[in-house]
């Protein structure tokens, strides 16, 4: 049976997301919720095969939709960046499995008030939303860096993402990215970095810069690390993986899924966006073209809803679907703590102090 859910956010990106929620075989959304009413109900009225009467049970609060349907267990988030944290707080403390799409905080002192509220909230299951890792061509490459016949332990690696993104969303508004700082790694390298987390866990070490790129054309105003960043990340077996990458660049042949490299002890993979190859002693022993990005996102998050929908009726996954998403927030907060500070992070450290 699908578990009920309630859905924040139902207009632009967010709309999305609720029709990836009702193409799931796992959760049923009961109620939404949005501040914007009128925008939200001629968002519900037009998802494809919305449960009946859905576009009559928005809310402006996530308590009130939960005071009005207590049979919601889950709880997805997709309203604006600034307003992540204070609603995975109001939906952790409410009892409901939560995830909420990256960046769940935008700060420390959020992050705190998250970790706090999931402690107090121990039986439910916290996720930072991340859909890059879930269509065919990333699980393959996970695939090849974990299990039997793919590169064995890794030896080292580097990931390129070249993207040319405009902040503004119309002539007197921008994303928050635009004016909220530390939102490159945070935003656009969680998605390439998510895929290397989810296959490898946190590195030992991290050291990071950022761009100091500022292009008023993409909306690139104010904000520090809003542009691009690099950074080198030494793992416990001394393995080093280096990134490098911009939201500021010009064409991009692979997209937000970047290109890829590994080196392992029995083999290296390559990736560039959908196209893998492994390699053995100098032969191409697999050469594959999978799905990457499906167009609007809208089957990668089916994909992750339905994982996360199967954590939470069977415990499956459940660990590394909640460890390694909010790793990858600890992660990209000490490559921004590694630029702020010109200094080498232990990550675990930092892992253990952010989690405290
Ligand atoms: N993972 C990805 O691939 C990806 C891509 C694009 C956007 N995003 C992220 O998704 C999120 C949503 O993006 P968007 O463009 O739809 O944002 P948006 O600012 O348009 O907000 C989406 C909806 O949330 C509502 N909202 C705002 N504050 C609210 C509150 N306090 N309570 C309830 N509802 C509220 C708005 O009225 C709007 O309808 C953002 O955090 C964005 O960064 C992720």
């Amino acid at each position: 049976m699908a578990i009920p859910t309630i859905h924040v956010g139902c207009t632009h990106f967010a709309h999305g997301r609720l029709q990836a929620q009702v193409n799931s075989h796992g959760f049923e959304p009961v109620a939404c919720v949005d501040i914007n009413l009128e925008g939200a109900k001629r968002g519900v009225e037009s998802i494809n095969g919305a449960p009946e009467g859905l576009s009559e049970r928005i809310y402006t609060t996530i308590t009130e939709a939960k005071e009005k349907h207590a049979e919601a267990q889950a709880c997805l988030i997709y309203a604006s960046t600034t307003v992540h944290a204070e609603l995975i707080v109001e939906s952790l403390n409410l009892g409901m499995h939560t995830l909420c799409v990256k960046p769940i905080a935008t700060t420390q002192a959020e992050f705190h008030d998250i970790i706090q509220a999931h402690k107090a909230n121990p039986g439910t299951i916290l996720v930072q939303g991340q859909n890059k890792r879930w269509n065919p061509a990333a699980a393959k490459m996970r695939e090849w860096l974990r299990e039997d016949g793919g590169i064995g332990e890794m030896l080292g690696g580097e990931c390129r993402f070249w993207i040319r993104q405009n902040l503004f969303t119309g002539p007197d508004s921008r994303q928050p990215d635009a004016y909220v700082d530390g939102l490159y790694f945070h935003a656009g390298c969680s998605h390439q970095l998510d895929q290397l987390v989810g296959a490898k866990g946190l590195p030992k070490y991290v050291t990071a810069q950022v761009h100091n790129r500022r292009d008023p054309a993409l909306g690139q105003i104010d904000a520090w690390g809003t542009a691009g960043g690099n950074a080198l990340m030494e793992y416990d077996n001394g393995a080093p993986f280096t990134y490098a990458g911009t939201r500021a660049g010009h064409m991009g042949a692979y997209g937000w899924s970047g290109s890829w490299t590994f080196h392992g002890e029995e083999g290296d993979l390559r990736r560039d966006g959908g196209h893998l190859q492994l390699f053995r002693t100098g032969q191409n022993i697999e050469d594959l073209t999978l799905q990457d990005l499906h167009g609007g996102l809208i089957e990668d998050d089916r994909l992750q809803f339905d994982a996360f929908a199967e954590a939470i009726a069977t415990g499956k996954d459940r660990e590394w679907i909640q460890d390694s998403t909010l790793g990858t927030w600890i992660l990209m907060e000490a490559c921004n703590e590694s630029a702020r500070t010109h200094e080498r992070v232990d990550v675990k450290v930092f892992a253990k102090k952010m989690l405290a």
